[in-house]
């Protein structure tokens, strides 16, 4: 019923039952959430969208998560690692075009040159943008003295999303063996924090096996970690890794895409000045994906920079969008979008998480 949704609403703090019955509500009810997380926006974090360029270095992956298309056991992708030359000069794209930031993303690989040849671009990038483009990285689970090193060589935000906040469900979409350890992933994001970065992390929406509840933990996980980021977005199944024998078993795609748009409306009322990416599986699923998800509360987008002869190879899921599309494609064609939204683009802004500049202030 519409008023009890609108009573629950009014509450300072969700309860988990509240959190569960919010995100089972329909697509009408739907509504009064997303009018009371668009609000929370427009007074909290404003209008202005940040752009992170976002660079896929190399595909790489000594992981084998089950629902991952580029997981090491699948021998369907040539596997590539972007020259430092291509890398720097996705890098000078996104500074000349005032993005201000760029986002650094691999599978993931712990061998000693990784880590160098990280090391040595992110010193590059600083070198060539004189300090002024921010660098996120996205390259899982290390150790403290690497993530120390990266840090002091100029990366200060890290995404390591969770996948899942729920254990029992962690272990039943990876493999059973020490790479793929639940607490080591929560052990990494304490690393990270310790380390000084601003922390990002996130979910994957309607997996198989993933309850309603299980959503409204990880809304919770969010909130008592005390995250600066987060990146959420719908599973999509891919035919090549193991989850695919449970697709019949999924949400429809409409219905995890509400769902979706329900855990960022929901995640910017419960943590109103953290970043939250408008994710391309957004997109995958709804041709509208992100703009709707900068509607009601997302506020970061992710151009993708990737020499466009690598993104056939960088295939997490299925119907990735953007794979013929330029560097200035994109950005025109989200351009187009975020005003479609009613938002603006926030050129030559860093953009740091409202909620981490406070958190560091208090
Ligand atoms: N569907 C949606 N997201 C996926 N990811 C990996 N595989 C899939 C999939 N099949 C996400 C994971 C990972 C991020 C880089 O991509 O959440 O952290
Ligand atoms: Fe590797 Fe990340 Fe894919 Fe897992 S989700 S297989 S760590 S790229
Ligand atoms: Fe790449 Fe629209 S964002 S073409």
């Amino acid at each position: 019923m519409d008023t009890e949704i609108k009573s629950i609403l009014k509450k300072e703090t969700f309860s988990k039952e509240d959190l569960v019955r919010l995100l089972s509500c329909n697509e009408e009810e739907s509504r009064k959430i997303f009018e009371r997380s668009k609000a929370v926006k427009d007074e909290q974090v404003g209008k202005k969208v940040y752009f992170r360029g976002l660079i896929e270095y190399s595909n790489y992956c000594s992981k084998n998560c089950l629902y991952c298309g580029i997981r090491a056991g699948n021998s369907r992708y040539i596997r590539y690692q972007m020259p430092d030359e291509e890398v720097l000069e996705a890098a000078k794209y996104a500074f000349d075009h005032k993005f201000a930031s760029i986002v650094i993303q691999s599978g993931e690989r712990n061998d000693r040159k990784f880590i160098n040849s990280i090391e040595r671009l992110l010193r590059e990038i600083q070198r060539i943008s004189e300090g002024m483009l921010h660098v996120t990285l996205s390259l899982g689970e290390q150790t403290e003295e690497t993530y120390q090193r990266w840090f002091a060589a100029g990366a200060h935000r890290y995404l390591l999303r969770i996948e899942v906040s729920n254990p029992e469900l962690y272990r039943k979409l990876h493999p059973n063996d020490k790479h793929h350890d639940y607490n080591k992933r929560i052990e990494a994001l304490i690393r990270l924090r310790k380390v000084g970065y601003q922390i990002g992390t996130g979910v994957m929406i309607g997996l198989p096996f993933q309850t309603i509840p299980d959503l409204a933990d990880d809304l919770i996980f969010f909130r008592d970690f005390d995250i600066d980021m987060a990146g959420m977005g719908p599973y999509i199944e891919h035919k090549d890794t193991p989850l695919y024998q449970f697709r019949k078993e999924l949400l429809p795609l409409r219905e995890r895409f509400l769902l979706s748009l329900k855990m960022v409306a929901l995640l910017r009322i419960i943590m109103k000045d953290i970043n939250i990416a408008a994710t391309t599986a957004m997109q995958t699923i709804d041709p509208q994906g992100r703009e709707k998800a900068l509607l009601v509360g997302a506020n970061v987008i992710m151009p993708n920079l990737t020499p466009v002869n690598y993104r056939q190879n960088y295939l997490l899921y299925e119907n990735k969008p953007c794979l013929d599309e330029e560097a200035e494609e994109c950005k025109s064609c989200l351009e187009a979008r975020i005003a479609l939204a009613g938002d603006e683009i926030g050129y030559g802004e860093w953009g740091d998480s409202r909620h981490f500049k406070r958190r560091q202030n208090s």
